[in-house]
């Protein structure tokens, strides 16, 4: 490894995995954006990938020569070099045969033992079938490599190889290597302190359907949570990312549920919420839906006369999560409040009294006065603790304060 934090200026020795998948052509992809980008690519490819893509070929792309086998070139003692002087190692696509023998400690190929001596960030992108990534055994494997602070990417949903679709599909090149590139983002550095933590994000806004086209619902863009998710990966996190109505690009290497309604995000964040380190309620669900959702479309009425809609409330889902918690391994809670100061008090001494009333350990305040916030790229905040800290984080873009909601999930797990 290099002695000073290695850049995109100065160029990075990446060791690009290959192993055994149809997807392996894509690794070429890939190779040519690292390269593009100024780096240097040392291809590894496993035996049963070069039934794939051949040797030549990477030795081609790359401009460096190409072995599989520890027994090649022994007096190189390529087996351990390349791992050791590697800035950043990078699996495509990641099977699950390479993973499981990657989490089993296995190094009976160049490969396998570059991934045991690398001491760098180590980067996989799976890509199998369906059936293959939700087995039980890659599952495990997975966490196991998580749990070692390997970043496992998760794989994209779509076409897999023969007509089948569903989630194992390598995720995009580009994605995969913005992801690698993210661990290294120098500026400003962060530290890999959620490594190991599972978190979970709520964004966006959910909506309430009245009748099939219409629904009530709110302004918020899901800008914020997005930027938690992104911030929690490159410190190293398993990121869920529960979005209602958001439309945005998925962040690479993040899990993402969709869903609509209140109860939608309710019955799938406290599903999420049971192993978690840090649940986040960045969404905006909606406080009140329809008494009753008409199956058909409204119409209007001959005598001109609008319909009447009654409203009832939804259950609160930060005082769910927080009634739902016990011992010490429950996770550190997380509630936005997006507060607008008036005669009776300011927008602190709201936010103070929500945090009491919600009973999370932090709330994350945003003063909303006059439209602001709201859609935009930047915000301003205050991070209030249930144990009476402030800390106020100056306007800025939203990662900066996704990152400082982080610090302070960090400083209350510590705790
Ligand atoms: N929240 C929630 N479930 C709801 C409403 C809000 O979990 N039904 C969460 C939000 O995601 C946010 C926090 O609670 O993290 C505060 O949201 P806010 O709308 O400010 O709270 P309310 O209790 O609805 O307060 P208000 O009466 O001020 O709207």
């Amino acid at each position: 490894m290099t002695d000073v934090t290695p850049t995109a200026a100065t160029g990075l020795d990446v060791v690009l995995g290959v192993s055994g998948g149809i997807a392996a052509y894509k690794a070429a992809e890939v190779l040519r954006l690292f390269t593009e980008a100024g780096h240097r690519v040392r291809v590894v490819p496993t035996a049963a990938s070069l039934n794939f893509v051949g040797a030549a070929t990477w030795e081609a792309l790359s401009g460096q020569p190409v072995q599989s086998e520890v027994f090649d070139h022994v007096d190189e003692v390529a087996h351990v070099r390349i791992g050791q002087s590697a800035d950043l190692v990078v699996v495509v696509p990641a099977t699950a045969d390479l993973m499981a023998r990657a989490a089993a400690g296995l190094a009976d190929d160049l490969l396998s033992t570059t991934l045991l001596t690398a001491r760098c960030p180590v980067v996989l992108a799976p890509a199998m079938h369906t059936e293959m990534w939700d087995h039980a055994a890659t599952a495990a494997n997975v966490a196991v490599l998580r749990s070692r602070g390997v970043h496992v990417i998760e794989p994209a949903v779509g076409r897999l190889t023969g007509v089948d679709t569903g989630k194992g599909r390598l995720p995009d090149p580009a994605d995969i290597v913005a992801a690698a590139l993210g661990l290294l983002d120098p500026v400003p550095a962060r530290p890999h302190d959620l490594s190991g933590k599972r978190v979970v994000v709520s964004a966006g806004g959910t909506r309430e359907y009245l009748d099939p086209v219409r629904f009530l619902g709110n302004r918020s863009s899901g800008r914020q949570g997005w930027a938690l998710a992104e911030a929690a990966v490159a410190r190293g996190a398993e990121v869920t990312l529960v979005a209602a109505n958001v439309a945005l690009e998925p962040p690479a290497g993040v899990e993402v549920v969709s869903v609509v309604s209140t109860e939608d995000l309710r019955l799938t964040m406290l599903e999420a919420a049971r192993d978690a380190d840090v649940v986040v309620m960045a969404a905006a669900p909606a406080d009140f839906r329809p008494a009753e959702f008409i199956g058909t479309k409204i119409k209007k009425t001959p005598d001109g006369a609008a319909p009447q809609i009654s409203l009832i409330e939804n259950p609160d889902i930060l005082a769910e999560l927080v009634a739902s918690r016990h011992g010490a391994a429950s996770p550190v809670l997380v509630g936005f409040a997006a507060e607008t100061g008036d005669e009776s008090a300011t927008v602190l001494e709201h936010a103070r009294a929500k945090l009491a009333r919600k009973g999370c350990d932090l709330l994350v305040v945003n003063d909303v006065g006059g439209g602001r916030v709201f859609g935009s790229e930047d915000t301003e905040a205050v991070i209030l603790s249930a144990g009476g800290s402030s800390t106020e984080i100056s306007f800025g873009p939203k990662i900066d304060l996704a990152h400082a909601v982080w610090d302070a999930c960090v400083h209350e797990m510590d705790d």
